[in-house]
């Protein structure tokens, strides 16, 4: 079968995880009968140097046209640099979520999960980190992120934190019909003693359970609260589901269970095209080392032949060989000694492909 990848690779580490996932993905491909065709295009800094925009037309039209959009990272170093000086519109940034509503894709998995015999990569606890399993999925096309007004003048900043009914009921339902094929039970995560945004959120969310899915668990938590418990006891997670800032937040929090931001993958769902893309940024600091870590992107790639293209046998092959790859010796943000290309090749080999057996 032929599946045309439309790849976005970034920038910083973004093309070294990108390339190094692709490697992973030809050998599935010869195992598995997939014809992968990969199309790299413009995306982030590198497009703004090249184009003038982060996401230029050409990206665009592309992304439309393939079957699923895979995508490094993008952005540049934190502190001062010219893309951050950029006017708001053209920042990278923008681009990033130009491109989330382009694809209309609301909805963004993001699954922590310690695989067994992995709880010792985990700065926590072995037995708290031990059989962690929860899935944050974040509203991504709405919220504050989008708000409006917005303005940063030299007297004030102002951002609005705003949701309307139909974003909440869409993005509960996605939750509570993944936790009925889980573990059965969603945690709302709001701050509904503060703010009325919230207090809606919770409402809306109190009525699909009501009326549309009662057999499923329900618990709400407020924000500050959740951000303790996820560390303090991950495993009384299952789906969490969260507006678009406070999921960006604790999806980074819960990096911390496996052990490295390097190794969150994420999908971007809800419309016609998905979108499959780490959870972390472009890592400045450790670019051009070939230190990254590319399990993030890879299990990415497994989200995206599962979710975008139906081949779940093909995403199980990943992520065994992830698995294997990691107990044997991972890159140095998880207190290994390889580095991307020796990682690489380590999950390339372990791949459990029908040809190879
Ligand atoms: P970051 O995620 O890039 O880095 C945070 C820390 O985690 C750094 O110490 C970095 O070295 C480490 N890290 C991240 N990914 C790693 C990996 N794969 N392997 C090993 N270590 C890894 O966050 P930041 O520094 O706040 O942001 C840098 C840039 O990335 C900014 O421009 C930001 O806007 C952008 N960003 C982009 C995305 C995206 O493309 N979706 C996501 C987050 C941040
Ligand atoms: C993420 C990133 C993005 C976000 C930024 C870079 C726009 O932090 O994907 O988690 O805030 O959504
Ligand atoms: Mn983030």
């Amino acid at each position: 079968m032929r599946v045309s990848i439309a790849v976005l690779p970034g920038d910083f580490i973004g093309p070294e995880v990108i390339e190094a996932t692709i490697e992973v993905l030809n050998v599935v491909g010869e195992g598995f009968g997939l014809d992968f065709d990969f199309q790299r295009y413009p995306f982030g800094g590198s497009a703004i140097e090249a184009y003038g925009q982060p996401l230029p037309d050409i990206t665009r039209e592309a992304v439309l046209g393939s079957n699923a959009v895979l995508m490094g990272s993008a952005g540049g170093p934190v502190g001062d640099h010219p893309w951050n000086r950029l006017p708001r519109e053209l920042r990278v940034e923008t681009g990033i979520l130009q491109l989330r509503k382009h694809l209309g894709v609301f909805s963004n998995l993001r699954p922590v999960k310690v695989f067994s015999g992995l709880e010792h990569l985990s700065p926590l606890k072995s037995e708290v980190a031990q059989g962690t399993d929860l899935l944050i999925i974040r509203e991504l096309t709405g919220g504050i992120y989008f708000g409006k007004p917005s303005e940063n003048t030299p007297e004030r900043g102002v951002s609005t934190m705003v949701y309307q009914r139909y974003e909440v009921e869409r993005i509960a339902r996605v939750a509570f019909e993944t936790a009925i094929a889980r573990g059965g039970k969603v945690t709302s995560v709001d701050k509904a003693n503060v703010l009325d945004v919230s207090q809606h959120w919770r409402d809306v969310i109190e009525g699909v359970h009501r009326t549309e899915f009662p057999q499923v668990g329900l618990e709400h938590l407020y924000v500050d609260n959740a951000a303790m418990q996820i560390v303090r006891d991950p495993k009384q997670f299952d789906v969490i589901v969260t507006a678009n800032l406070f999921g960006d937040i604790l999806s980074d929090l819960a990096a911390v269970i496996p052990g490295s931001l390097g190794v969150l993958p994420s999908a971007s769902l809800g419309g016609p095209i998905g979108l499959f893309e780490p959870v972390h940024g472009s890592a400045p600091d450790i670019a051009g080392k070939g230190i990254a870590n590319p399990v993030g992107t890879m299990l990415s790639a497994a989200m995206m032949l599962r979710f975008g293209l139906r081949e779940g046998a093909a995403a199980d092959a990943i992520e065994e060989a992830v698995q294997q790859a990691l107990a044997e010796d991972p890159t140095q943000d998880l207190g290994g000694t390889r580095n991307t290309s020796a990682f690489t090749e380590a999950v390339s080999a372990a791949l459990p492909i029908p040809s190879r057996s």
